[in-house]
């Protein structure tokens, strides 16, 4: 789904005229016709499921709930998922943990210092400072394997030490790489390159809603969580997990990104389609949970 569409559904399903939806959305009179021919259906089953959607956050809370909570696929002892989704493509080390100059601020500092930051210097990012965050939110400290159970550790908590997120980049300014979007392999501590166009970068800032910070980013980190990983576990409350995991991973980052003297900002307002699909991912089994623009300060005018 494009942005244009999604204008169309979102405005449609709001009950918009027709010279609204055009104006809010952005469109032609000649896309609103088509839309109108060939959106029917989607857009019937958008207004079948507005009431469920509008009770679903209460009623997710009340049915995640231990008491109905069914025996897991664990206990059922069902073949445990993987602990990561490896990824092929030309891949591209980065400097070993062990190796990197750890920048020495505060934790008092960085906790303090820590503001959303929207607008970058166009400095670059070194290969090390990438490594450093990447160590901060992402990187597997330890990974263990057998046929009972796959498993990683991290410098983020998670329940069950279960880890559901994997790790997308788009890099637009890091020393020696050239930019595109890359899968970060948190085991292996190596980037794969997944497409370079430069279509892709537009596809993901369109899927930010074009918020302009994704656009002027050193680099943008898209946080994808694999449900069943941890519902192999916990099965449906393991969805509330998924979102706490996800905070973990975005506050590491944070502080980090104020300890190489840059900062982030977190989105949560993106066009799910558009995001999953830019990622090649289908949204069910594998969705875009939290996304973050990083980059340097510019220390003379901070916002
Ligand atoms: C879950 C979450 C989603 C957010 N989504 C966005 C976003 O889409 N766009 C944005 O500009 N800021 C976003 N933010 C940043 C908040 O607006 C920001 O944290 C808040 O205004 C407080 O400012 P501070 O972070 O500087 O303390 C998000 C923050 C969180 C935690």
């Amino acid at each position: 789904m494009d942005i244009k569409t999604f204008g169309y559904l979102y405005h449609k399903a709001r009950g918009a005229t027709r010279d609204e939806v055009i104006k809010e959305a952005e469109i032609s009179h000649e896309e609103y016709m088509l839309y109108e021919q060939t959106l029917g259906s989607v857009l019937q089953d958008i207004m079948q499921d507005r009431s469920r959607a509008s009770e679903i956050g209460a009623d997710f809370v009340r049915l995640s709930r231990y008491v109905y909570g069914e025996a897991s696929d664990q206990e059922k002892q069902i073949t445990r998922p993987d602990a990561i989704k490896a990824r092929s493509g030309e891949l591209f080390s980065l400097p070993a943990i062990g190796t990197i100059a750890i920048p020495s601020i505060s934790l008092h500092q960085a906790i303090a210092d820590r503001r959303s930051l929207r607008k970058y210097t166009n400095k670059q990012i070194s290969l090390d400072e990438l490594s450093f965050l990447l160590w901060s939110c992402s990187w597997a400290r330890d990974f263990r394997s057998n046929e009972r159970m796959e498993i990683t550790f991290r410098n983020v908590p998670s329940a069950g030490s279960r880890h559901p997120l994997e790790t997308y980049l788009y890099i637009r300014r890091v020393e020696g790489l050239r930019p595109g979007l890359y899968y970060y392999h948190p085991i292996k501590h190596c980037l794969v390159l997944l497409d370079s166009s430069p279509e892709k970068e537009a596809e993901l800032f369109e899927g930010c809603f074009r918020q302009e910070m994704a656009a002027t980013s050193a680099v943008n980190i898209f946080w994808t969580a694999v449900p069943y990983r941890t519902a192999w576990r916990y099965g449906q409350r393991a969805y509330r997990y998924l979102y706490l995991d996800a905070g973990h991973a975005g506050q590491n980052l944070h502080l980090a990104a104020e300890a190489i003297g840059g900062g982030a900002c977190m989105i949560g307002a993106y066009l799910d389609e558009l995001m999953n699909s830019a990622l090649g991912i289908d949204g069910k089994e594998e969705f875009v949970i939290y996304i973050a623009t990083v980059g340097k300060k510019d220390f003379l005018s901070e916002s």
